[in-house]
């Protein structure tokens, strides 16, 4: 591709898909009402905290290990109501930041909205202006620019002592390190900005981040490589055809791997005025595709077919070469089919709990040479998949992840997860810790030390409690409990990812 074509197609990648007319009427959102009305206690974790939350000392019962003396930055959608009117869908909310800064026996948390443009002048007029991923509230005008719509709730990012906020349809948003204060947007090259910038880029162990943006407008698939010192090294658009939601990949040594389920964008239904999730269409004819793009030469593309299926996240992949040709092995959380994302993560905005089938740990192996694609399912339950930093892009044995451990009435009437499990993905043996009936798991990282196992780090909504809590594991020995615990004296909407950077 001509490099001034690039730059013209990348210039209107980020604006296409959101020529949309007005938005329809719809009438009075009657979902406040119903979320009001809902008499379960985890709807907590979909409240909306009215303000910041400044920095407060939890009351911690152990001791927090050395390796994860430091901050561990996350980040979920918090804000969900604005003039008595409610989101329909989990991911349309106002991010909010958090830092539980750690040190042994002393665990303080601060939390704080991202002042986006839009919350800014959402705010400042006491109803929603513009759409939001899944909902598109009655009367708003249509946005002039992806970041005119981006929420910054879905990932964190700590680069270069700045933390980045993350979203998948803009830009990424820079928040400082020690006050969260909102810093504004990061742009990359200035042809570049305003691009789709997703949540889970990946970084190599000699620091070099790999990223990717979803035009889905264009059809276009745009590739970033970032150097360890923060500066844009390469970026450019590739085509897709029928280009998917894509929310994750994966990296290995010599390529990028792109999972691609078959919910495939439709602009016609966006016209129309169908909100961003509500213009894809499930094509499970289509498969799932797997996209695989060489790191040096983005020109050099393979597409290799597996069966159809849904994913949000992708733990990690690694290549070998062997006589058969080179194979890569990329674990993921498979589901049948994306009512997670058009049921299950809407439903809980009004209080309901609609249950979607189940998401499975599986390891898919790509072989080059063949063309040919196989995967197994394990027998794992899961989601929010982590792996050793050290290892993004190496061979991996071990998976961190939310998990199940009885499938109870009581725990099918409950959203998300109970336990954390670290799984062996070569063998599938897994070791697991159950917070009990009461809680709903969020996402747990890996955090190293030196070569000792390491440890385990996260946190879960204790609805029983009306409470969120830290928790830190040894990593191998999950099931033994927590070594460390630190209650807030308050809970936190639930949240999507976060990051942990040592002190
Ligand atoms: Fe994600």
């Amino acid at each position: 591709m001509e490099r001034r074509e690039l730059l013209r197609l990348l210039a209107s990648a980020g604006a296409l898909p959101l020529l949309a007319p007005l938005a329809r009427a719809t009438g009075t959102d009657d979902w406040q009402a119903d979320f009001e009305a809902a008499g379960t206690p985890w709807k907590t974790g979909f409240a909306t905290p009215p303000d910041d939350l400044p920095l407060t000392r939890a009351a911690v019962r152990g001791r927090f290990p050395d390796a994860v003396a430091g901050t561990l930055f996350r980040i979920g959608p918090a804000g969900h109501d604005l003039g008595g009117e409610r989101y329909h869908h989990w991911f349309d909310g106002d991010g909010m930041v958090h830092r539980f800064v750690i040190d042994g026996a002393d665990v303080r948390h601060q939390g704080r909205y991202v002042a986006t443009p839009k919350r800014v002048a959402e705010v400042r007029a006491g109803r929603r202006l513009t759409e939001a991923f899944g909902t598109m509230p009655p009367g708003v005008e249509p946005p002039n620019s992806a970041d005119s719509i981006n929420v910054a709730n879905t990932s964190v990012l700590p680069l270069q002592g700045e933390v980045l906020a993350l979203w998948e349809g803009g830009s990424a948003t820079r928040i400082d390190a020690r006050t969260l204060d909102t810093l504004g947007v990061k742009t990359w090259r200035p042809d570049l900005a305003g691009m789709p910038f997703s949540a889970h880029p990946k970084v190599d162990p000699d620091g070099t981040v790999w990223n990717f943006g979803v035009s889905s407008g264009q059809s276009l698939l745009a590739l970033y490589e970032i150097a360890p010192d923060g500066t844009l090294r390469r970026a450019a658009a590739v085509p897709v055809p029928d280009l998917p939601m894509v929310h994750d990949f994966a990296v290995t040594e010599r390529h990028l791997v792109f999972l691609m389920p078959p919910l495939v964008y439709d602009g016609k239904r966006k016209e129309a005025g169908a909100s961003f999730l509500d213009a894809h269409v499930w094509r499970p004819e289509l498969g799932m595709r797997a996209l695989v793009v060489d790191k040096r030469n983005w020109d050099k593309r393979q597409v290799l077919a597996l069966p159809a299926g849904f994913l949000f996240h992708v733990g990690n992949a690694w290549e070998e070469d062997t006589p058969r040709g080179t194979l890569i092995h990329v674990d993921y959380v498979r589901s049948d089919n994306a009512d997670s994302v058009f049921t299950t993560n809407r439903e809980v905005m009004r209080g309901r709990r609609v249950k979607s089938t189940d998401p499975l740990l599986t390891v898919a192996t790509l072989n080059l040479g063949t063309g040919k694609a196989t995967q197994t399912a394990l027998a794992q339950e899961a989601e929010f998949p982590r792996i050793d930093p050290r290892r993004v892009g190496l061979r991996h044995r071990h998976v961190v992840h939310a998990t199940q451990v009885h499938a109870t009435q009581v725990r099918r009437e409950l959203p998300g997860f109970g336990a954390v499990a670290r799984t062996d993905v070569e063998t599938g043996r897994s070791q697991r810790f159950s917070y009990g009936p009461q809680a709903v798991v969020e996402e747990h990282v890996f955090v190293p030390d030196g070569s000792r196992p390491g440890w385990v780090l996260g946190t879960v909504l204790d609805f029983g409690r009306q409470k969120t809590v830290l928790s830190c594991f040894a990593a191998d020995h999950l099931g033994a409990g927590p070594v460390a615990q630190a209650l807030l004296p308050y809970a936190l909407p639930l949240g999507l990812h976060g990051a942990f950077v040592p002190a």
